[in-house]
């Protein structure tokens, strides 16, 4: 299995979703990293992508993926305050592919 997409349930309402990656391709190594994630837009602001990223972290650890990249536009603060909450460490930000904003690249070690 090279990915997973999970569903984030609170009493029983879907409010989000991850995707996994197992494994970095060069374009996930680049630009996508392990995990990317969603919260609907009504249910935004809860914490809940904070508990996302960190069960999403757990799943990797569970399957001994270390370090973890997570990376999101450099105009996305929301995601970037999720990330830097659960503890990611910003190695660098680089150049979007073409009409998209700039990375934030962070690893969890
Ligand atoms: C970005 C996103 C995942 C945040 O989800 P969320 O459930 O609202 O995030 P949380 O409630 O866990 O917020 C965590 C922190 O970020 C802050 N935050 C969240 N969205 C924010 C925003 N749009 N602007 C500023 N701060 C924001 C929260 O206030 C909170 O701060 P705190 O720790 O000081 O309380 C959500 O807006 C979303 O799904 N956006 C569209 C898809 C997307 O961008 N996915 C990420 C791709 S990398």
């Amino acid at each position: 299995m090279t990915h997973a997409d999970l569903v984030a349930e609170v009493d029983g309402v879907i409010v989000g979703r991850s995707s996994i990656r197992y494994e970095l391709n060069d374009f996930l190594r680049a630009q996508g990293g392990h995990i990317g994630y969603a919260v609907r837009p009504h249910h935004r602001r809860r914490g809940h992508a904070t508990q996302i990223l960190r069960q999403s972290l757990e799943v990797l650890r569970a399957r001994d993926v270390t370090p973890v990249l997570v990376t999101c536009d450099d105009t996305n603060v929301g995601s970037a305050r999720v990330i830097e909450t659960v503890g990611g460490i910003l190695e660098n930000v680089v150049p979007g592919e073409p009409g998209m904003p700039s990375k934030r690249r962070y690893w969890f070690t």
